[in-house]
């Protein structure tokens, strides 16, 4: 993906030029790309005249942030103990099949990430699955399909 500079300035212009605010010019960077580019990182760096490993460390610390570009919807699926039990890694599997992908990683299309989480709170629906902020409860792998049709049939209009 090619990433606009103009927009990277943007952001860092919004702060002073005070390395107390690189975490929440992070933050702006991670909302405005959905990740922190690598450009967007250096340009900080430099930005802020600060080395850029430093900045890296405190990208890696914060879970919030992603050097890796997600997708457009973040799929969690539930790897907690009343999830695990009820087949959370065989709807793993099936994501897998469906999307190509694994845990940790983006599907080619740019549309879907997956990450195992840990308990969602919502065991007694269990096997749970959250798809950017709705829950899906009591998923089978015959349900899945029908699940992620639905947005890639949003993302194709
Ligand atoms: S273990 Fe999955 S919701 Fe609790």
């Amino acid at each position: 993906m090619q990433i606009d500079m103009d927009e990277v300035l943007e952001i860092l212009h919004r702060y002073p030029r005070e390395k107390r605010h690189s975490l929440a010019i992070m933050q702006d960077l991670q909302h405005h790309f959905n990740y922190i580019p690598r450009e967007g990182m250096e340009a900080l760096a430099e930005y802020l005249e600060c080395p850029l490993s430093s900045l890296y460390s405190m990208a890696t610390f914060y879970r919030a942030l992603s050097l890796k570009p997600k997708g457009k919807h973040i799929i969690k699926l539930c790897d907690g103990t009343a999830c695990h039990i009820r087949g959370s890694v065989n709807l793993a599997g099936g994501i897998g099949r469906l999307l190509g992908i694994g845990a940790g990683e983006t599907s080619a299309d740019g549309l879907f990430s997956l990450e195992l989480v840990n308990c969602l709170g919502s065991c007694a629906l269990a096997p749970v699955m959250v798809v950017d902020d709705t829950y899906y409860g009591k998923v089978t792998l015959e349900k899945l399909p029908e699940i992620l049709n639905k947005y890639r049939e949003e993302a194709a209009g």
